[in-house]
């Protein structure tokens, strides 16, 4: 196969080593209390902001869109936009603000973002993002990468996507995120387009076989260590991945963060960060809570992206509906970790009313925990 490569040094990524995990950009749910959620289970991950259209961050509310706390580095913030100029002035407001990465979306399929021409049509306009992709590189000192599937609509071999990058490694893109199915703009829900294209995981291995310089992460129906493992693992003559991006899987089951962290970071995590529980995140994450409902940010509003912690685990049910309640974490944990006890999560309501002394002695687990994993 004709490899691409580039004469020139490649500028070092700083981001190289966070890139191996990710996760995903996505709408409504990766907010900034996603993310410090995510964060706290995978301490060395990239984390992703949902898509912002360049029109919002020129004309709109910069603070109510773009702040986040510093605790959730590194967060790369993801543009929708087609207009080189606007996508330029929108990644140097990001890169003001504090973030790591300026990425283009050139994956969503979506008929509102197919109206406003950028998302996956733009992957029938390599020129145009070649264009914008340079622009945005000129405007900023941080990684520019671009997220993109691999075909739109019957547009879908190796050529076609090969031509794209190729045009967007010649001007300067390193870092490619792929989302490992096509785009069928016409018919599909963007839901469906998550799921009804099959996936083709090993185009992107061929990608990073034909510009071995270029970093790809691979995306889609990542849902095990084992999976992701097998996607960063050199097969049938053809590379590993650099790195995997999770989306739903990290969504509904975030400990699968976790799982992968201690598998990718073995080697440099320390006793505590392997030994890590999901009690052990809860005295951080109520901290965060609490600072945050003194702002007046609605429980429910952090909640609900967090109902997924105990997925899978005695009392998880009894967690999802208390947290997306927006109930405090450590008083649900509370009564959860007497749930637990008694392996009868349907107990909830009778351990409210259980002497303070039992509550005592669950904060002093909790505290010992969490001890142990701060040594
Ligand atoms: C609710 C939701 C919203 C999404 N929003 C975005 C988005 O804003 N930008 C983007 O590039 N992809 C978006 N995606 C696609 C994901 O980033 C990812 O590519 C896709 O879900 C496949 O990965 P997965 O199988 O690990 O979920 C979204 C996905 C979901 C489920």
């Amino acid at each position: 196969m004709l490899q691409h490569t580039s004469p020139a040094t490649p500028c070092p990524d700083p981001l190289a080593d966070a890139r191996r995990l990710s996760v995903a950009p996505m709408m409504d749910w990766t907010d900034r209390h996603c993310r410090f959620f995510h964060r706290l289970i995978a301490p060395r991950a990239l984390l992703y902001t949902e898509m912002i259209t360049t029109g919002a961050i020129l004309h709109g509310d910069r603070s109510r869109l773009l702040d986040f706390s510093q605790a959730e580095q590194p967060v790369a913030l993801q543009l929708g936009g087609s207009e080189p100029n606007d996508l330029a002035r929108a990644a140097r407001v990001g890169e003001e603000w504090g973030y790591s990465e300026i990425n283009l979306n050139c994956g969503c399929p979506s008929e509102r973002v197919q109206q406003g021409a950028f998302g996956a049509c733009l992957m029938r306009e390599p020129d145009l993002v070649a264009h914008a992709v340079a622009a945005m590189q000129a405007a900023v000192k941080i990684p520019v990468t671009v997220k993109h599937r691999i075909g739109v609509d019957d547009q879908d071999d190796f050529e076609f996507i090969a031509r794209f990058v190729e045009r967007l490694f010649a001007a300067g893109c390193r870092v490619f995120i792929v989302h490992a199915r096509s785009a069928i703009l016409k018919g599909l829900s963007p839901k469906e387009n998550r799921e009804i294209p099959p996936l083709r995981g090993q185009i992107v291995r061929q990608l990073k076989a034909a510009f071995p310089q270029a970093t790809f992460v691979g995306n889609g129906g990542l849902k095990s260590t084992e999976q992701a493992l097998e996607w960063m693992s050199p097969s049938d003559d053809l590379p590993g991945l650099d790195g995997v991006m999770l989306g739903r899987a990290a969504y509904h089951d975030p400990w699968i963060l976790q799982r992968l962290s201690q598998t990718l970071w073995a080697e440099t995590n320390t006793a505590a960060q392997a030994g890590t529980t999901r009690e052990a995140i809860l005295p951080a994450l109520e901290a965060y809570f609490e600072a945050q409902l003194k702002r007046g940010v609605p429980g429910k509003a952090m909640g609900r992206h967090w109902h997924g912690l105990f997925h899978g685990q005695p009392g998880a049910r009894h967690w999802r509906r208390e947290i997306s309640e927006g109930e405090s974490p450590m008083a649900i944990w509370r009564r959860y970790a007497f749930a637990e006890s008694q392996f009868a999560p349907a107990t909830s309501i009778e351990s409210r009313s259980q002497p303070a002394a039992s509550h005592r002695s669950v904060d002093s687990r909790l505290t010992t925990r969490t001890r142990a994993s701060q040594a």
